[in-house]
């Protein structure tokens, strides 16, 4: 039987394959991997990208967020607010500053609900985390407004949104975005990666130090700082992969399209606020909640493979237990987490592949009901 995965590298990989060979040979015949030309490229095409003036390139997204935050100010005994739908790192990197994670409930778009967001700001809340799960985009209209008026600062976790948008104007929509470049997002090294991208040229440099050991020359430390800087390796490659992220998404808008059109009247589709030019890290339907795990199921016995993000919500987590939440205070997040199954979404599938899923899901509540 015919699989199609959650999402497939390897097809990726085989039709870049003579450009990506290229920029690792020419990496490995320079021999330095380290603080290289591929880096400084790297940040200037994605902070272009972007539509920022600047970028910080390093190690991993979870790095990324965890650097923003220490190089804005943030510090123990803070609260930053972070919304309780997301992937761990978030949380992570909060605690990692020192500060505690204050959770949100979610809105129907599984993002971070503004409303419930002024209720949560305590006189010790200096930042907003808003997550763009997904490749969709926060209602950040409302999130700017909040955070000016309580005077907090805001870093948007865009790990799962390269490229966008929100009334035209690409992630982050505030100064300050994280990234992730792990190998399954819309732009995937071939290992761990990420960056911090702003307008902020001090900022900016303060990450890139703090990231390299504090260095104000090879063996001048004027500040505390830590290794988090991405290999040249990766930056080669992402540079190479930056040039097709566009199309990657294109071709990623285009199956949401028959996705969405041939299941609209079968279950709950992905909403987008509007303005939004969501990207689909993750096509996200849902259905009943005894009917999920059926589904899921169903789909896997008939090779397709499918995945949930994220079964537990924060709060419910052991390793964060001892911030004193309980079961039933986010019951959106909650029922959503009941709820969802991300469906296989990656450029590379074919349309009839597409059209073959729907069909399925189709069988199922056909035969279910
Ligand atoms: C929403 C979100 N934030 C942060 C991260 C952390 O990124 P990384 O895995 O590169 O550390 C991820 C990646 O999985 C993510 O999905």
């Amino acid at each position: 039987m015919k699989t199609i995965p959650l999402i497939d590298l390897k097809k990726q990989y085989y039709l870049l394959k003579e450009e990506i060979d290229g920029a690792i040979s020419k990496t490995l015949e320079n021999s330095a991997f380290i603080k290289v030309k591929e880096i400084d490229d790297f940040e200037k095409n994605f902070s272009e990208y972007c539509g920022k003036d600047f970028c910080a390139a390093v190690d991993n997204g979870t790095a990324a967020l965890y650097i923003a935050l220490k190089c804005m100010g943030i510090k123990e005994g803070d609260e930053v607010i972070i919304p309780v739908n997301t992937f761990i790192a978030t949380a992570e990197a909060v605690r990692m500053s020192g500060a505690i994670p204050i959770m949100v409930d979610v809105n129907n778009l599984h993002l971070i609900n503004p409303e419930h967001i002024e209720k949560k700001i305590t006189s010790k809340t200096k930042a907003i985390i808003p997550v763009h799960l997904y490749g969709n985009v926060c209602d950040m209209d409302s999130i700017i407004k909040i955070a000016q008026k309580h005077n907090l600062l805001i870093v948007e976790d865009c790990a799962q949104a390269h490229g966008s948008k929100l009334h035209e104007k690409k992630v982050p929509i505030s100064n300050i975005g994280c990234f992730s470049f792990f190998p399954g997002k819309s732009l995937g090294a071939y290992g761990d990666a990420g960056g911090i991208v702003s307008n902020d040229e001090e900022f900016i440099k303060k990450c890139k130090k703090f990231s390299d050991h504090g260095r104000l020359d090879k063996y001048v430390h004027d500040e505390e700082g830590f290794n988090f800087r991405m290999d040249g390796l990766q930056a080669a490659i992402l540079n190479v992969k930056l040039k097709h992220l566009n199309n990657a998404l294109k071709r990623k808008r285009d199956i949401a399209e028959i996705y969405n059109k041939n299941l609209q009247d079968v279950v709950e589709i992905p909403l987008v606020l509007e303005g939004v030019f969501h990207t689909y890290h993750l096509f996200v339907i849902m259905t009943q909640p005894e009917k999920r795990d059926e589904l899921k199921e169903f789909l896997e016995n008939n090779g397709i493979k499918t995945g949930v993000h994220y079964p537990l919500s924060l709060h419910l987590q052991p390793a964060l237990k001892y911030l004193g939440y309980n079961e039933g205070e986010f019951p959106d997040s909650e029922r959503i987490s009941k709820r969802i199954l991300s469906l296989p979404m990656y450029p590379e599938l074919s349309n009839e592949e597409v059209v073959f899923i729907t069909d399925k899901i189709k069988e199922f509540f056909k035969e279910s009901h």
